[in-house]
């Protein structure tokens, strides 16, 4: 199964992906994970991104299709894939069709989380996140069982350094100007699931989990 999932910053996107991945034995790509990885370890690219992520702007098109093809030709991409945080341009959504071409593979869905602004603000501010494995975690909604200290692998808990409210408001105007395009993209293509993301985590995944299994009947 190959999937992509569209949503504004905070959405749950990266939630839900840990969800879908595990029931559906897909691998997650979260281009916004792969940078911070890059950024740590100091690359090139991670040298180029630093600047507009904390910006809260998109890194250019071309340093993300490079990296996503490098990605995708890896084994691990075989059995399936989930896309969380790309496309996230016209061009880029153009360049994955090609690739998509030259891979001689189909999408399966896209998936499009639906939460309002007011509510991202509050869910990205309270984000933390584990050094060690990078599970998500939020201090009101869904806290760690030790404050500050991830529940899988006792990793310390950090913030994003994007996730302060100047930045976050600069990356929702991002999203809607370059990157909600993309929704009627992929309803032109048949591709396009809408999911309330409000409610319980368990409750939003239900509602995923049923989709997905009715588009691999
Ligand atoms: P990226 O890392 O992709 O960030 P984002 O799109 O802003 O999305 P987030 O990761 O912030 O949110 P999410 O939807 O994953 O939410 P989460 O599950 O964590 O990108 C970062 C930057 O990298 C970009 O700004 C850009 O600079 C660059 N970049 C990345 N991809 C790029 C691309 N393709 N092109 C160009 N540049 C690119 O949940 C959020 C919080 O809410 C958590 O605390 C969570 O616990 C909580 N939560 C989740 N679900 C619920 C719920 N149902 N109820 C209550 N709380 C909940
Ligand atoms: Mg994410």
């Amino acid at each position: 199964m190959r999937l992509i999932f569209l949503g504004p910053p905070g959405a749950g996107k990266g939630t839900q992906a840990e969800l879908i991945c595990r029931d559906f034995h897909i691998k997650q790509l979260s281009t916004g994970d792969l940078l911070r990885f890059h950024r740590k370890e100091g690359t090139e690219l991670g040298k180029k991104a630093q600047e507009f992520m904390d910006k809260g702007e998109l890194v250019p098109d071309e340093l993300i299709i490079q990296m996503i093809k490098e990605e995708l030709e890896k084994p691990e991409y075989k059995n399936g894939y989930l896309l969380d945080g790309f496309p996230r341009t016209i061009p880029q959504a153009e360049a994955l069709d090609d690739l998509l071409k030259e891979l001689g593979q189909k999408l399966n869905a896209v998936l499009v989380l639906e939460v309002p602004s007011g509510e991202l603000v509050t869910r990205i501010t309270a984000r933390r996140t584990c050094k060690v494995c990078g599970k998500v975690y939020h201090l009101v909604y869904n806290p760690p069982r030790v404050n500050g200290i991830c529940d899988i692998d006792g990793g310390e808990l950090f913030q994003r350094t994007d996730d302060n409210e100047e930045t976050v408001k600069n990356r929702l105007a991002v999203y809607e100007s370059q990157t909600k395009p993309l929704v009627e993209y992929y309803e032109k293509k048949g591709l396009t699931y809408r999911i309330d993301g409000i409610g319980k985590i368990e409750e939003i995944y239900k509602k995923i989990k049923e989709i997905l299994e009715k588009t691999i009947e």
